[in-house]
């Protein structure tokens, strides 16, 4: 560091205590799978390093592609964070012993732009939304924004568009249904997802033991319609976030675009939350891939709406 900057910076060359725990937290806050947070943070001069660490539930995630995106949504806010202390962020993606690690390296002052700012204030207030979204129409502009800011090198961003498209997602999603019937989780957020509010079918009944209960995971589970499905489908915003190659790396990138889109709709009082169990089977990818005609591989779904107030029996 130079001696002017260090001046700048108080004379230190590492992160204070007070920029450390803004750093941690954000990481914190990030989306991952199942809330596992399947990384460790390093701390050292002016770098923040993630290290994937490998949880439970490695049946759920056999090849770890879920830790990877959780890992990259964790990336993403803690370049916001360190973009919110006012350094420039620059990120790497490494491994080591077969695991992914990204550094971000805070190189030199630089004030955030307006859209890092949005994004960062609404870190904390970030949520999966798992039920259905208010009938109400996207505001204009939105979807373009999204895609705006989920775009980086390599990662691309295709909305589900029409009947026919939605359609044939909900039959991809039907066929993973189907192979997953055994996967309780899975089942619960196909159903949350179909079922419509009002409908009498309460949200809390669809935990894990509740499912089992109410019989849903039996082999006579009745799976949510392939037309409901598909209606869903076309009348919320459905994004396919997909990156050019399918490495560890390609998996971090497709988690930190989804992360800053989830976060741009938060910050427009958006609601979204994230799908990606269909994605773990290969013939889903490609068979999402085809029709669609993305070159690109399919690593998640996410959807978008207007939040609706939960329910009292839903609290
Ligand atoms: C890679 C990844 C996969 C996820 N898969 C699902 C999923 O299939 N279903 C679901 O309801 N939530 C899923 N989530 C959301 C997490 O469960 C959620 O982020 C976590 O529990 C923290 O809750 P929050 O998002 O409300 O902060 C996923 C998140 C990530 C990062």
């Amino acid at each position: 560091m130079s001696v002017a900057r260090a001046e700048a910076d108080g004379g230190r060359d590492s992160w204070s205590a007070a920029e450390s725990a803004v750093l941690a937290e954000s990481v914190h806050c990030a989306p991952s799978v199942h809330n596992t947070r399947p990384w460790e943070l390093a701390l050292h001069g002016r770098t923040a390093e993630l290290r994937e660490r490998t949880v439970l539930a490695a049946q759920h995630d056999p090849e770890g592609r879920d830790r990877r995106i959780s890992l990259g949504a964790a990336l993403a806010n803690l370049a916001l964070a360190i973009r919110g202390l006012g350094w420039a962020a620059e990120a790497a993606t490494g491994s080591a012993d077969d695991l992914v690690t990204a550094t971000v390296v805070g190189t030199r002052r630089s004030r955030p732009t307006d859209a890092e700012n949005r994004r960062r204030r609404v870190l904390a207030d970030r949520r999966s939304h798992r039920h259905s979204f208010d009938r109400r129409e996207l505001p204009d502009g939105i979807r373009d924004a999204l895609l705006d800011a989920l775009a980086a090198p390599g990662v691309t961003g295709r909305w589900i568009s029409g009947p026919d498209e939605a359609l044939a997602v909900a039959r991809l999603l039907d066929y993973a249904a189907r192979v997953f019937r055994d996967n309780a989780e899975y089942q619960r957020d196909l159903t949350l997802w179909a079922t419509p509010r009002g409908s009498g079918v309460r949200p809390d009944a669809f935990g894990a033991e509740g499912l089992a209960a109410v019989g849903l995971t039996t082999s006579r589970t009745r799976l949510p319609d392939e037309s409901l499905l598909a209606d869903r489908i076309q009348r919320e915003a459905v994004l396919v976030i997909a990156t050019s190659a399918d490495t560890p790396q390609d998996h971090v990138r497709a988690g930190a675009a989804m992360e800053q889109a989830w976060l741009e709709a938060a910050s427009r009082d958006l609601a979204a939350s994230v799908m990606t169990q269909p994605l773990h089977l290969e013939e889903v990818r490609t068979g999402l891939a085809q029709r669609l005609g993305l070159t690109a591989v399919p690593q998640m779904l996410m959807r978008f709406g207007l939040p609706v107030e939960p329910e009292v029996g839903d609290r």
